[in-house]
């Protein structure tokens, strides 16, 4: 790893007042990570440099075709000040698994963990202290062979940044949903599985619609049927049949037209943890709408590594409105939001193996 170190990093005070600040990408630290690769030599040696604006031909293919991938992690502070990841090697594994969809290089496991080890250690003093705030990083990926021809790229450029994230929701609130049914998301043998940026660019008509409908999100349904529930725009839904005890926690199958979420998957063993029962089904709309109209359907939240788990209120759509429980954040789903949050911040033991310290 090469270093070349920000004569102009915050000091302590600053940097402090800004990670108090909290908010999503509001500010970023002050290094970042970059490795080139291309097809001729493969990857290079990654290097840590001063986070700033980046200079790039106009021909760059990125921009013309969209080559791009990215992914989402938290640095989470441990009780004794430590700095630990939550489930890297996962993120990891799903950033190889986009690459090969988008035509770019597979980043090996071990180059991918270095990169954010060494960001973590140079600026693990942006790591916010409070509880329910952490250090989100975005790892990124993109086409930088300058030409218009459309092919993969010979050449690519990985990125590694770094900013402190409060709240993207608050928890406290329930977030409204828009169905979209006018758009589709994701079809099968497309992307809908990567992590990919096109995936967002698509959305975001979809998100427009919903905000003037008043809603905070979209939520996806299937191509084909136009039925089955798949996800929201930037996060994985949870339904939770039933109360108390006996309450089953469900969450829609992946078809390959959902993202696979890494906080989904935790969420099956967490709720297992805390003895519910799980399952991962098809839903379709009318099973959403009737569930919540019997009852059967006591809460709904939504999870993602941004937004960690949000409560689930109002869903709005062509066929109607209706509102899950009192619309108010439902018990189960704030007991597995703070369990889930208690592994990563090391307050208690951590029996998946799912943290991993930076050294
Ligand atoms: N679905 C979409 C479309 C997302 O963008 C995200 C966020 O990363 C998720 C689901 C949740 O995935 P994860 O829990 O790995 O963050
Ligand atoms: C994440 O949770 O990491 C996401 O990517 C969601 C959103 C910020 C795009």
């Amino acid at each position: 790893m090469k270093i070349s170190l920000n004569p102009h990093a915050k000091d302590a005070a600053t940097r402090d007042a800004l990670v108090a600040e909290g908010g999503f990408g509001k500010y970023y630290t002050d290094h970042m990570v970059v490795c080139e690769w291309s097809e001729k030599e493969g990857w290079g040696e990654p290097e840590l440099k001063p986070y700033g604006p980046i200079s790039l031909d106009p021909a760059t293919a990125v921009f013309h075709y969209g080559q791009e991938i990215f992914e989402g992690m938290k640095a989470y502070r441990q009780p004794d000040g430590s700095i630990s990841l939550f489930r890297p090697e996962a993120n990891a594994k799903r950033f190889a698994k986009s690459a090969a969809r988008l035509a770019l290089p597979e980043m090996p496991e071990a180059l991918f963990l270095e990169t954010v080890d060494a960001l973590l250690q140079q600026d693990g003093g942006w790591v916010p202290n409070k509880v329910g705030e952490s250090l989100y990083i975005r790892p990124f990926m993109f086409a930088t062979e300058v030409g218009l021809g459309v092919r993969p790229s010979n050449k690519a450029l990985y990125m590694l940044i770094a900013t402190p994230a409060g709240a993207y929701f608050d928890p406290s609130k329930a977030v409204s949903v828009w169905i979209s049914t006018e758009y589709v998301r994701a079809a099968q043998g497309g992307t809908g599985e990567a992590k990919c940026g096109g995936n967002y660019a698509a959305s975001l008509v979809a998100q427009k619609a919903a905000a003037k409908e008043g809603c905070d999100q979209v939520v996806w349904i299937d191509a084909i049927e136009r039925k089955w529930v798949e996800e929201m725009g930037g996060m994985n839904l949870y339904f939770v049949k039933g109360s108390g005890s006996s309450a089953t926690v469900v969450t829609p199958k992946l078809t390959g037209t959902l993202l696979p979420g890494i906080t989904r998957d935790s969420i099956l063993s967490v709720a297992k943890d805390l003895g519910y029962k799980t399952d991962e089904v098809m839903i379709s709309i009318d099973d959403w709408r009737e569930g919540v109209a019997s009852g059967e359907i006591s809460e709904i939240f939504a999870c993602g590594t941004a937004a960690v788990v949000s409560p689930v209120g109002q869903a709005k759509s062509v066929m109607g409105t209706w509102v899950t429980g009192d619309g108010q954040p439902g018990v189960i789903t704030m007991q597995i939001r703070n369990a889930l949050l208690a592994i990563q911040h090391g307050t208690v033991v951590d029996t998946h193996n799912w943290m991993s310290a930076v050294k």
